[in-house]
C-alpha cells in the first residue's frame, strides 16, 4: 500500500470553448464529483478557466491551468501570472509540457522560474519531463529526464517539494496512440523517485506523486496505474470526453 493518493489530471490543450467546457465538467461532476478515492484536476484553456471553475464548485474536482508566466504582472503581452490564476481559484498548473518546450522554445531555466513562482503562490506545479523518440533510441532517456528534473526543481526547498507533482511524458507517446509499456514507464518512474530521494530525502520522495502521460486510455490504464511508482495520469485526448475520463478515474480508484 502506498501513502500516495492517485491523481488523474486532464490536459485539454487548445480545445473547448467555455460552454463546451462547462458541458463536459457538468457530466464529470455528476459522475465523479463526490468520490474521494482519487484526486482529479481539469486543466481547460485560459478562456474557459473561470466558467469551468464555477461549474466545479462544491465538487472534489480541482482546477488547473496549462501554463503561466513567472512574473506576477507587467509588460508580458499574451501571458498570465500565478496570482491571476489564483484569483480564479486554480490550484494546479502544468509547467514544461513537451509542446511548450518543442513548439514555444521553453527551456529548463525558464520552466524552473515558473515552478518557483507557482510554489510561491500556493499553486501546485505539474512539472512535465520526458524524452523524444530519438533520445530514447540513442539510449539517453534517463539522462534527459535527470537534466529536466534537476533543472526544473532547482531551488525548490525540501518543505515545498511534497507540493510538486511530476509528470513523466515520453514525447513519442503523446497523442500518438503509442503508449509506453508498463515496464518502460515504471523504470523511469522509479528512476525519478530515486532522483527525488537524492534531492529531498526518502520521506519527501515517497510523498511526491509521479504521473504518467502519453496516450493513457481506459484500456491501458489499469496496468500502468498498477505499477509501484505510477501515481496517476496526465491525460490529453482521453480527457476531452466524459466517458473516457470518468473511466480513467475509476481505473485509478481500483488500482492498488
Ligand atoms: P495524450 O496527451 O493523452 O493525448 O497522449 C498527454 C499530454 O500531452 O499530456
Amino acid at each position: 500500500m502506498t501513502l500516495r493518493k492517485k491523481l488523474i489530471a486532464g490536459n485539454w490543450k487548445m480545445n473547448k470553448t467555455p460552454s463546451d467546457g462547462v458541458a463536459l465538467v457538468t457530466e464529470l461532476v455528476a459522475a465523479i464529483g463526490k468520490q474521494t478515492e482519487v484526486d482529479v484536476v481539469v486543466c481547460p484553456p485560459l478562456t474557459a478557466l473561470e466558467s469551468v471553475g464555477r461549474a466545479l464548485e462544491g465538487s472534489i474536482l480541482k482546477l488547473g491551468a496549462q501554463n503561466m508566466h513567472f512574473e506576477a504582472s507587467g509588460a508580458f503581452t499574451g501571458e498570465v501570472s500565478a496570482p491571476m490564476l489564483r484569483a480564479l481559484f486554480a490550484t494546479h498548473v502544468i509547467l514544461g509540457h513537451s509542446e511548450r518546450r518543442a513548439l514555444f522554445g521553453e527551456n529548463d531555466a525558464f520552466i524552473n522560474q515558473k515552478v518557483i513562482a507557482a510554489l510561491k503562490n500556493q499553486l501546485r506545479p505539474i512539472l512535465c519531463v520526458g524524452e523524444t523518440l530519438a533520445e530514447r533510441e540513442a539510449g539517453s532517456t534517463l539522462k534527459v529526464v535527470q537534466t529536466q528534473l534537476e533543472a526544473g526543481l532547482d531551488g525548490v526547498g525540501k518543505e515545498q517539494a511534497p507540493g510538486v507533482i511530476i509528470a513523466y511524458e515520453p514525447v513519442w507517446a503523446i497523442g500518438t496512440g503509442k503508449v509506453a509499456t508498463s515496464d518502460q514507464a515504471q523504470e523511469v518512474h522509479a528512476f525519478i523517485r530515486g532522483l527525488l530521494t537524492k534531492l529531498f530525502g526518502e520521506a519527501v520522495a515517497q510523498k511526491v506523486r509521479i504521473l504518467y502521460g502519453g496516450s493513457m486510455k481506459p484500456a491501458n490504464a489499469p496496468e500502468l496505474l498498477g505499477q509501484k511508482d505510477i501515481d496517476g495520469g496526465l491525460i490529453g485526448g482521453a480527457s476531452l470526453e466524459a466517458r473516457s475520463f470518468v473511466d480513467l478515474v475509476k481505473a485509478a480508484a481500483e488500482a492498488k
